[in-house]
């Protein structure tokens, strides 16, 4: 019967885990899945859980759930996301149920949106999750790629994201991650997320927004809503996956919860009778244990507090650890590029890098460091203060070869004064050869969430996981919460050999 089924492709997540459980390296780490680790790399019970456990052990029988899951669980987690005295959850036009976590929900909206937003088509950003390629393709809706993440300047490609979204067709679906983006842990800022959901209502495109990290982005839940919350305040009518496995540890339990976002309680309804038409051939109904621990959590004003308390707890080790693996990386040096001859020109300043301006291109030696002194060099004749721009820090009182920074328009390396592609380079008088470090670790502390997008290329992790037993995506995601004090000189020293040779 099924000699001709073949063996189907390692999931790229999980697949990972199951390549560490055979590894037999006591050395071995686990950076692939995003599941949180303490400090000795335990997996953790949130104490507002241990007493939410304690609270409901006994209480209930184990009847089935409604086909849509635990009416008070779904308001609490609608609130979570939508806000206390959000207008759309009193007013009762929102459609919400529980739902199998995070891919559960995103599964029933693809589901959803196949059968009743027909033809539309899914703008799924690049890079993002590797399942949520495989949810929408599921469900049969046709997927296009929107610009995310730029890999020269490490940050978000803003003004291209905006352009393709520009030319989506009206009634179209666009996937965001709320917050704490996976995998590459860079969100817009508050004001790109208005400027987003001003152009998203013109071109009348569909927020489907996935919130897998609320509270791992900034330690605050409140804060991390704030896409939510600025989309529904300018009027949009949404789709959210709310997911419980990460703010509360809540993995195996299975818990999140589907919303959508309607014109009003009629159409809330209806929107809500067919999720459940969905739900019913799937699984029939959820599990009952999580949301029954969510409830308690959500509900109780004091273990709630606890509860933004462990989140918060979890959030800053987090940070910690990145601080933790830039400074060990930094520590063991990083070959230096040539980048030409470093000049001072009028008004501002910039690095001459076109091999015109003789640079070597080099690999150097590790240099003094990035605030070093000016070693060996003399200093420029002429020296102007640096007009700080837009997207630049400026790192006032540097030296000023430490002070280079990605240009965030042309993606070259810059002085903060200005772009030296807006502004070409007037040379003027000596300059003086410079070096950059080849590979800057900055991105590192600069990301947030759980994840850190490396930079390093998928042959330098089969080096990390083939040579020094440390398991990743291939795409160079490194699960942050899987990093610490005790490993994290071990993963910065295997992290420094790959990207040096
Ligand atoms: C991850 O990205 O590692 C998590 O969301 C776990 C998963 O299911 O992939």
């Amino acid at each position: 019967w099924f000699g001709h089924v073949p063996e189907a492709p390692r999931d790229p997540i999980l697949g990972v885990t199951e390549k560490y459980l055979a590894d037999a390296n006591p050395l071995k780490m686990n950076l692939g899945v995003g599941a949180y680790r303490d400090d000795s790399g335990q997996p953790v019970v949130l104490k507002s859980v241990r007493e939410a456990e304690r609270r409901v052990a006994g209480s209930h029988f184990m009847e089935y759930l409604p086909i849509g899951g635990h009416r008070q669980f779904c308001e609490d987690s609608a609130k979570l996301a939508y806000g206390e005295d959000a207008g759309v959850v009193h007013g009762k036009q929102v459609a919400m149920i529980q739902s199998l976590s995070g891919t559960g929900s995103c599964r029933l909206f693809a589901e959803f949106q196949g059968r009743w937003m027909k033809g539309s088509k899914i703008y799924i950003p690049s890079p993002t999750w590797s399942n949520h390629h495989n949810i929408w393709r599921d469900a049969q809706v046709e997927e296009v790629i929107y610009p995310y993440y730029n890999k020269e300047t490490k940050g978000l490609d803003f003004e291209r994201m905006c352009d393709t979204l520009s030319k989506a067709p009206a009634g179209s679906v666009v996937l965001l991650h709320a917050c704490a983006h996976n995998p590459t842990g860079v969100d817009p800022t508050r004001e790109q997320w208005q400027e987003l959901s001003k152009l998203m209502l013109e071109k009348r495109l569909f927020p489907c927004m996935d919130m897998a990290y609320q509270g791992f982005a900034t330690g605050d839940c409140e804060r991390d809503a704030q896409a939510v919350r600025i989309f529904l305040n300018d009027g949009h009518r949404l789709a959210l996956s709310q997911s419980f496995a990460k703010n509360m540890g809540l993995y195996g339990q299975r818990v999140g919860c589907f919303s959508i976002v309607c014109e009003g309680p009629a159409e809330a309804k209806a929107v809500e009778s067919q999720m459940k038409a969905l739900a019913r051939p799937m699984y029939s109904n959820p599990p009952l244990h999580g949301a029954l621990l969510v409830h308690q959590i959500l509900s109780d004003p004091e273990l709630k507090q606890q509860w933004y308390g462990e989140v918060k707890e979890m959030a800053d080790r987090i940070i910690s650890m990145r601080t933790l693996l830039r400074q060990n990386l930094e520590a063991l040096g990083s070959p230096h590029r040539c980048a030409g001859r470093l000049a001072w020109v009028s008004p501002c300043c910039c690095v001459c890098t076109s091999a015109t301006r003789s640079c070597c291109g080099r690999m150097d030696e590790p240099w003094a460091g990035p605030t070093g002194s000016w070693a060996g060099h003399k200093r420029p004749l002429r020296r102007r203060s640096p007009r700080p721009a837009a997207g630049i820090s400026s790192g006032q009182g540097a030296a000023p070869h430490s002070r280079l920074r990605t240009c965030p328009t042309c993606a070259k390396p810059a002085h903060p004064g200005r772009c030296p592609v807006l502004a070409p380079c007037v040379f003027r008088g000596p300059c003086h050869p410079t070096r950059i470090p080849a590979r800057s670790w900055q991105h590192i502390t600069d990301q947030i969430g759980m994840f850190c997008f490396t930079g390093i290329t998928p042959e330098q992790v089969d080096r990390l996981t083939g040579e020094y037993s440390i398991y990743l995506t291939r795409n160079g995601r490194i699960s942050m919460a899987g990093v610490n004090s005790g490993n994290v000189g071990r993963l910065a020293e295997a992290m420094h050999k790959v990207t040096s040779s």
